[in-house]
């Protein structure tokens, strides 16, 4: 456990249309990650990479008046983000705090290593080239019998039909300026093993639905995340020259008229594994 900062490009960035982006994908998921992370009352969370807050905030209302979720996160925007919805979800710092952290180091006081009942990260591990390092300290922040929650991407999995022209090539392009910054785009697959290799105790392995058909109120926002993860990773990976310009530009042309289609599908889901600290 050598490393101490994870280093991790963020891949997405946190500029405006990113936050409209992550709260879109917040919308469509949170019920959905909420039914499966299966929070108690009185619960104390830790959300690490916690983003704009949206599902600490709603981690913390199922948690109700006696819970506590303390979201660490390394951007200060979000973080400020995060800080604004607690205010207008009418919650309090001793509910909700969010603190500015990095996911190797999580900056956890000495009275609360150990104490979490629940530690909980939604589409960080994605983006660290360690993940590792981060299970084995989110594994340390919970007391003896705590649980673990993992979620993550596995890219491959994605399936659209009819499949739009272009969308399998920029996909591998997006897929691939994860490997090039040293993150795993496959890494929902691997949570299990994160969990056994960090120490905890594998007690669930599922997936979170984020697919959609034509004629579902979800499916528009589905595709929509999918165009704006493009756009926003676009730049980059034209400059890595994982793809081009007329390429992408092509791709997100045809994804816009995917979305209109009434016959048009979406499979992907979100990997989730939970383990338990051994007591
Ligand atoms: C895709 S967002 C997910 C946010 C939130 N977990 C959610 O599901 O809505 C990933 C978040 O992790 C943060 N992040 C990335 N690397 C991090 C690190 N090493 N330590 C802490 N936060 C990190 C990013 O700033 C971003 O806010």
């Amino acid at each position: 456990m050598a490393e101490t900062r994870s280093g991790g490009e963020y891949v997405h960035g946190t500029h405006r249309s990113e936050q409209e982006r992550l709260t879109l994908m917040n919308e469509i998921l949170n019920a959905r990650t909420l039914a499966e992370v299966r929070v108690r009352p009185g619960e104390r969370i830790l959300d690490v990479g916690s983003g704009l807050g949206q599902m600490s905030i709603a981690m913390a209302k199922a948690a109700g008046a006696g819970g506590r979720v303390l979201g660490i996160e390394r951007s200060r925007e979000q973080i400020a983000r995060a800080q604004a919805a607690r205010h207008a979800a009418g919650l309090e710092e001793t509910q909700v705090e969010f603190r500015a952290g990095d996911a190797l180091r999580l900056s956890l006081r000495d009275d609360e290593c150990g104490s979490f009942d629940l530690a909980f990260t939604r589409f960080l591990l994605e983006h660290v080239p360690h993940p590792l390092g981060v299970v084995e300290r989110m594994v340390r922040a919970v007391r003896p019998g705590g649980r673990i929650v993992l979620c993550d991407d596995d890219h491959e999995i994605l399936r659209l039909h009819p499949e739009p022209a272009g969308l399998r090539e920029v996909w591998r392009a997006y897929m691939a300026l994860y490997d090039r910054v040293g993150n795993d785009p496959m890494v929902g697959r691997r949570l299990v093993q994160l969990l056994h290799e960090a120490g905890a105790k594998p007690a669930r392995n599922t997936w979170v639905w984020f697919g959609a058909c034509s004629g579902e109120p979800m499916f528009g926002p589905t595709v929509v995340n999918m165009m704006e993860i493009l756009r926003g990773a676009g730049e980059r990976m034209i400059s890595e020259r994982l793809t081009t310009a007329t390429e992408l530009n092509s791709c997100i042309e045809e994804l816009r008229a995917f979305a209109t289609r009434p016959d048009a599908a979406v499979w992907f889901a979100m990997a989730l594994a939970e383990g338990i600290r051994p007591g």
